[in-house]
């Protein structure tokens, strides 16, 4: 891949700038930098490597070259400010792309809020951060990690959820570009309808763990052990604890675990 493989990549697509670059610290930042000095919506950064990729909760994430993917969008809000829908917008996406290619019967889901599972293993991530001026949402980085072969899956003593990649659920070779303008393309058709309940539903329907106990950990709380019942209309996580209140978990530095059943 190089700058000029990559505008051919994106001929079909309604990206209106692309920057591609075989090494980088991490695409996020060179997309903010970019948005900042007045990059268009939908302008694409997009590296073969990050040298300083990060995650959320200030982890560390690992793309070494020809492995995965690591890209950012850089879109301009038109009116949708929640930046939980861009971290699903993201989500749902790599989900309905690789979902082309796996049985129906074991598609890749959404650990909510940002993490993308095959086989209970995480093989995306998603950080979605907002920059503002003053009240007024600027721009949305919409930045996407991508295990593709096993080279970028971490060793399990790095990662505090095992991680897989797409080659390996898929039991087969994956074209790297070819997922990425799958993923543009359905990043470009939900972003459209991030408002509608069809998002919602979309986004819903590939939720991971949906009825089974988890264990919702916050950095400074208890863990709180709550069964998932769904998203609310919101897109927040709804979960009922033993007690039978039911939790309604706005995202932040919330941590999802699977949980036995008490
Ligand atoms: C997570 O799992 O916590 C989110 C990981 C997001 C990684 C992607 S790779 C492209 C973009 N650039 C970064 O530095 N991070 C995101």
């Amino acid at each position: 891949m190089d700058q000029r493989e990559l505008e051919l990549l994106l001929a079909g697509l309604p990206i209106r700038a692309a920057r591609y670059f075989p090494t980088l610290g991490s695409t996020n930042d060179v997309a903010a930098r970019w948005a900042a000095a007045g990059a268009p919506d939908l302008a694409l950064v997009a590296a073969d490597e990050q040298t300083a990729g990060r995650g959320r909760l200030q982890r560390r994430w690992l793309t070494p070259p020809g492995a995965a993917l690591a890209f950012s969008v850089i879109l301009r809000p038109g009116g949708q400010e929640d930046i939980l829908r861009y971290t699903a917008l993201g989500a749902l996406a790599v989900c309905e792309a690789v979902n082309q290619a796996l049985p129906a019967v074991t598609p890749a889901l959404i650990k909510w809020p940002n993490d993308v599972l095959a086989n209970r293993r995480k093989l995306a991530g998603v950080l979605a951060e907002a920059h503002w001026r003053g009240e007024v949402l600027q721009a949305v980085i919409l930045g996407v990690g991508v295990n593709v072969a096993r080279a970028a899956v971490p060793a399990e003593a790095e990662v505090s959820f095992p991680a897989t990649c797409v080659e390996d659920a898929l039991e087969a070779p994956v074209d790297r570009w070819g997922l990425l303008h799958a993923i543009l393309e359905q990043i470009i058709a939900w972003r459209a309808r991030l408002a509608e309940t069809a998002f919602l539903q979309a986004w819903s329907a590939r939720l991971a763990f949906r009825g089974e106990w988890v264990q919702a950990i916050w950095d400074d709380q208890p863990p709180l052990a709550g069964q998932v019942l769904g998203l609310d209309d919101a897109g927040r996580l709804r979960l009922r604890a033993r007690s039978g209140e039911i939790h309604t978990l706005q995202g932040g530095e919330l941590r999802l675990r699977p949980a036995a059943t008490p």
